[in-house]
Formats: C-alpha cells, structure tokens, sequence
C-alpha cells in the first residue's frame, strides 16, 4: 500500500492554528514555519475552509483530528472519516495524527478523549482501526498520547509498551506530547524521562507542546491534578522535557497548543519562538 509517509514537516515549530486567528493570519501572513488544524473546526465552515485553503498555498499544514477515535470498541465512524477525507484532499496535509482514545459511542460524540486500558483486546481494537484509518486515508497516521488522571486496573502493559507495539502492528507512526508527558507522569506517579527514553525515537513524527492547569485532587487532599486545559503558556518543566525529547529523538517539528483562554496570536508565535531556540540548539548539537 502507498502511504505518503515521505513527507515531513520542517524541524522549526510550528503553531496549532484555531478559529479566533484565522482571518488576522490569512490577513497577515505571520512567518510562522507551519499550523496544525483541527478538521472538525471546517467539516461544517465553508468560509473557514475556503480560508484554510488559501493558507495552505504559502504553508505546511498539519491535520490532527479529534473525532476520529481509534479507540471506539464500536468501529470507526466512516461518514466522519469521509468527511475528514475530503478536506485532507483539499488541503493535502504533511501530516495527520489523532489521539490515543475514543470520544465516539453508538454514534454519540462525547467531546472528550476518554482512555483506554493497556491490555491485548485494545490493542487488537487500536490496529485494526489505525489500519482502517490509514488504509483509508492513504497515509500514515500519527497516533499521540494522551494525558492521564487514572489508570486502568486492567492494564497489563505500560503506555510505552502499548504504544511500541502500535507501531510494530499497525506501521503508525507517534505524535509525542511532551506536556501530557509530564502530567501524566505528575497525576499517575512515573518518571517522564523514562516514558521518554522507552520510546522508540524512529516512529517519532510530531512533539506537542501545550499549557496545563494546577487543580485540587478531590481524590487525594492537598495534592494537586494537572489537568491538560491547553489555556496557559508553556511550563519551565514541560520546557525541560522538551529539550530531552530532542536530545534523545534529533530535532522533531513542534507545535505549541493554546485552546483555552486563547491570546493574541504574537502570544503563541513568542512560545513557538523558544521551541524554536531548543531546536536550533539541537540541531547545532546534532552536528557538533
Ligand atoms: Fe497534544
């Protein structure tokens, strides 16, 4: 099967471009490197489309979608995918990803990302819907952790190990997240860097970067849960993480995620302009 997996984004960061910025973007033609759209944000905005696909003649675009839902014990919802399908035709997208969970029941869309447990029969689930994904598509796709508050008791393998053996079954590719990373590893107890070393650095295409959010832990007192809110600049700790990321995987595009409470536009191009220093730092490194 031809996948068009040659392709890749350029090692400079890259910004996840949402609705409140389209038209000032469209309007200024910021040198931002490359944007990551959210498909759902167009399947049902023309104007919004018409705009996007302006934009994606002078830059790379990145498509990760959130209703997808490899996860679905259910299948995957094949009218959405179609829809999906037709976009990505237009836009022609140097990457897609998508998370690793499902949003999506007996046709209902929850408007979350719910987890999975690590055990065979949702490992067999996740292939087969990333082989129908891909297969469909006619591209790689890039499968991204998710950002953890509990685990399953169900579990038999590490996320790393799960997420390894995706790759090995199902030739996808990883989308790592660099902050869900580390608040995952805060909320559930691990060592981020460990969950780091343990991946295997070929599969990775994409890192994200995105705010997150302290909140007391009604279930432990006194002790706060991170919470992935996309709404807050970068942390020093997720900062931190990310330089790792690019010692151990070479420098990998990066894209700053800002959802919540979003700022204006420069706000988000400062944040991509320090990832890009620690890529330019890795690159120089590399070749030292
Ligand atoms: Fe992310």
């Amino acid at each position: 099967m031809t996948r068009n997996s040659d392709r890749s984004l350029s090692t400079k960061a890259g910004v996840g471009l949402r609705l409140p910025h389209l038209a000032e973007v469209v309007a200024t033609r910021p040198p931002a490197a490359w944007f990551e759209i959210h498909p759902e944000n167009f399947l049902a905005n023309p104007h919004a489309s018409e705009l996007l696909l302006d934009l994606a003649r002078d830059y790379p675009i990145s498509v990760h979608t959130v209703g997808v839902s490899i996860g679905s014990a259910g299948g995957i919802d094949r009218a959405h995918l179609k829809r999906v399908r037709a976009l990505i035709d237009r836009v022609d997208p140097v990457l897609i990803s998508g998370h690793l969970a499902w949003s999506t029941h007996a046709g209902e869309y929850l408007n979350d990302l719910l987890p999975l447990p690590y055990d065979e029969e949702t490992l067999r689930l996740v292939s087969r819907h990333i082989d129908e994904v891909q297969d469909y598509l006619g591209r790689a796709y890039l499968v991204e952790n998710p950002s953890s508050y509990v685990g399953f008791g169900a579990s038999i393998m590490t996320e790393v190990q799960f997420l390894s053996e995706l790759v090995d079954r199902s030739g996808c590719r990883l989308l790592c997240d660099v902050s869900n990373i580390h608040l995952s590893a805060h909320n559930m107890g691990f060592d981020p860097y460990r969950y780091i070393d343990g991946l295997p650095a070929a599969a990775i295409g994409e890192l994200h970067l995105g705010g997150f959010t302290a909140e007391d832990d009604e279930g432990n007192p006194g002790s706060a849960l991170l919470v992935d809110t996309h709404a807050a600049r970068i942390a020093e700790p997720a900062w931190k993480l990310h330089a790792h990321a690019l010692r151990r995987f070479g420098p990998k595009p990066t894209m700053i995620e800002w959802d919540n409470d979003i700022p204006p536009f420069a706000t988000i191009m400062a944040e991509a302009a320090t990832a890009d220093a620690a890529l330019t730092l890795d690159i120089h490194h590399a070749v030292a």
